[in-house]
């Protein structure tokens, strides 16, 4: 710019359409303030409606206070707010909304229609704003509470409209909002609807455990235990996985203070390195925990989506979750550990989903000590196999556990990629070439990786829009179903986010369904074979995924459990 404009200072309209780009960034931001607002008014029940992941409506309903007739035009001023009024109320917080910007901010962006009923009145109000115009407010037959519609958000603005990309991306991020508020207070009764369709509901029970189900899913929640601690003045509470629960990134660890969810780095990482030991590299736990700070000493006015805190005790807050959690995982391996006495029926119950990395081993310097000693595998003594899946085998120092389909992986894996390296990959031709539908992602795949996979020992050739023809396979997996194994192979290499991934993963998913299956009967000779294989691997401890492929039991760790030590 080179010619210069005068200072002046901007019309009222676009400050607020500037300030409310902070407040209201996208729709699950408007969400987010509506609950706070609900929440903030002691409601118990707040049901939310969606549509079109908030662009056409967001509507939410609660059983609070309410806001008087007098004071409803005020909500919607700048700054206005009932919950703080000097400096000294914004230093004891114990709302979750001080700024008094929401409601100005949504309303300058969208049309809003309130209606609302105190304790004290005996007719509600309505009230109706459109793009910062406000009308007249006018009486109305309302419960008590406060009902809330914002229509058209952002059809003012039509940057931010089109920064909304997915309404499918948009609606998940929402139900992650509201999924978030309701661990965060399990004594309030949440319902979502997006587009008509129930899709979250709470119980409002005031139980952290009866949110989880409804969150993390059934299954996944039984596998989480509670954390509690309390230590100088600080409360930590809450549930977490255990370690055989884990996840590639930390999507699913909610931490709540005070109320309030934050994404704070550094709480995130006092709580995953309590796992440190007890989860691989890469995997992150799943989490909700509260933590309860005395109000004069957390700090929530440093960003303003007021979703970062800061401490005054640091070091102490980031101490307590830490020491909360890792008491709650030690507890859980001693627990868990203890070895059954054997039943006769041999009816055990299976815990063939159960993944407990290590789970045998007794204190994390084991765990971290068993690493290195599993690396350099000796050679083994095998007994048998246990329950059609676990090669039982004795080495010089102790008992070995194997897990013959996840051995079988790490074997063919290591094996197809010195084959590749050399380009010297059998390759098997089908006696009548088959053709596999596949989907848009599989065929963009399949375009995207025709070098790699011709490499890889697949000949395969588009078939109409939607499908191929195969007519070799790699020999190793020709006796796999041809339909899914090449189906298999390219959903791995659909949305790969890493290109250079694409090898990596293709040899991964071959080798998956190439390998003995658990339950599978072995004979000794077999056993013997695939260990021999698995010894002379450079990895032989994890599979291509990650997952162990044996656990180590030492000598020990036996005469421990059985009080000899
Ligand atoms: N659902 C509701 N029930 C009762 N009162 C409400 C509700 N929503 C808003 N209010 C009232 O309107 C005022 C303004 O709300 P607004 O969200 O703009 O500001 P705030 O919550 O005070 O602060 P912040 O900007 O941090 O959210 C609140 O202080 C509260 O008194
Ligand atoms: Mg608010």
């Amino acid at each position: 710019m080179t010619v210069r404009m005068p200072i002046q200072v901007m019309s009222p309209d676009l400050a607020l359409k500037i300030a409310a780009g902070e407040v209201v960034e996208r729709p699950a931001s408007a969400v987010r303030e509506l609950l706070d607002n609900a929440l903030d008014a002691g409601a118990k029940r707040i049901a939310v409606e969606v549509e079109d992941a908030g662009l056409k409506t967001i509507r939410v309903v609660d059983d609070g206070a309410g806001m008087p007739r007098d004071e409803l035009a005020l909500a919607f001023r700048s700054h206005a707010t009932s919950k703080i009024r000097d400096l000294d109320d914004l230093q004891r917080l114990s709302s979750l909304g001080f700024r008094g910007e929401a409601l100005p901010s949504i309303a300058a962006i969208s049309r809003v229609e309130v209606q609302t009923r105190t304790e004290e009145e005996a007719t509600g109000t309505r009230f109706s704003i459109a793009f910062g115009e406000p009308a007249a407010p006018s009486p109305c037959a309302a419960p008590r509470g406060t009902r809330i519609t914002v229509s058209d958000l952002f059809s003012n603005v039509p940057a931010r409209r089109t920064f909304v990309r997915s309404l499918r991306a948009e609606g998940g991020q929402i139900a992650g909002v509201v999924m978030r508020h309701a661990l965060a207070h399990p004594d309030v009764q949440f319902t979502l609807a997006l587009d008509g369709v129930s899709t979250f509901s709470s119980p409002g029970s005031g139980r952290l455990e009866d949110v989880a189900p409804e969150v993390f899913g059934a299954v996944t929640s039984k596998s989480m235990m509670p954390v509690f601690r309390e230590e100088q003045g600080i409360v930590v509470e809450g549930i977490v996985g255990k370690p055989n629960l884990s996840r590639q990134n930390r999507s699913l660890i909610h931490i709540f203070v005070n109320g309030r969810s934050v994404a704070n780095r550094s709480l995130i990482f006092a709580l995953t390195q309590a796992f440190s030991g007890f989860l691989m590299s890469g995997r992150y736990p799943v989490a909700a925990v509260h933590l309860t700070v005395p109000p004069n000493e957390v700090d929530p006015n440093i960003h303003p989506s007021k979703s970062e805190v800061r401490f005054a005790r640091e070091r102490e807050v980031h101490g307590a979750l830490h020491r909360a959690v890792e008491a709650a995982l030690t507890e859980h391996r001693f627990g868990e550990n203890r070895l059954e006495p054997v039943t006769t029926n041999g009816d055990q119950p299976s815990s063939a989903d159960e993944q407990i990395p290590f789970g045998l081993l007794q204190t994390l310097d084991q765990v971290q000590a068993a690493i290195p000693e599993i690396r350099a595998m000796p050679a083994l003594r095998i007994f048998g196999q246990a329950n059609a899946t676990f090669i039982v085998a004795e080495g010089p120092s102790g008992l070995y556990m194997i897990d013959q389909h996840a051995a079988h992986e790490r074997v063919l894996f290591d094996r197809f990629d010195a084959e590749l390296e050399v380009g010297d990959v059998s390759s098997q031709s089908l006696l009548e070439p088959a053709p596999v539908e596949l989907n848009p992602g599989q065929i963009e795949a399949l375009e995207v990786n025709a070098g790699l996979l011709k490499r890889a020992g697949f000949d395969l050739e588009p078939f109409g829009s939607d499908a191929c023809l195969v007519r070799s396979v790699p020999t190793a997996a020709a006796r796999t179903k041809v339909g899914d194994l090449v189906s298999e192979v390219l959903t791995e290499l659909e949305n790969l986010s890493e290109p250079g991934a694409a090898r990596e993963r293709a040899l991964a998913a071959l080798a998956c369904k190439a390998a003995v299956k658990a339950g599978a009967s072995l004979d000794v000779e077999e056993m013997r074979e695939l260990v021999t294989q698995l010894e002379s691997t450079a990895r032989p401890a994890t599979c291509p995924h990650g997952r162990p492929t044996m656990i180590h039991l030492s000598h020990t760790q036996l005469e421990r459990e059985f009080g000899r030590r």
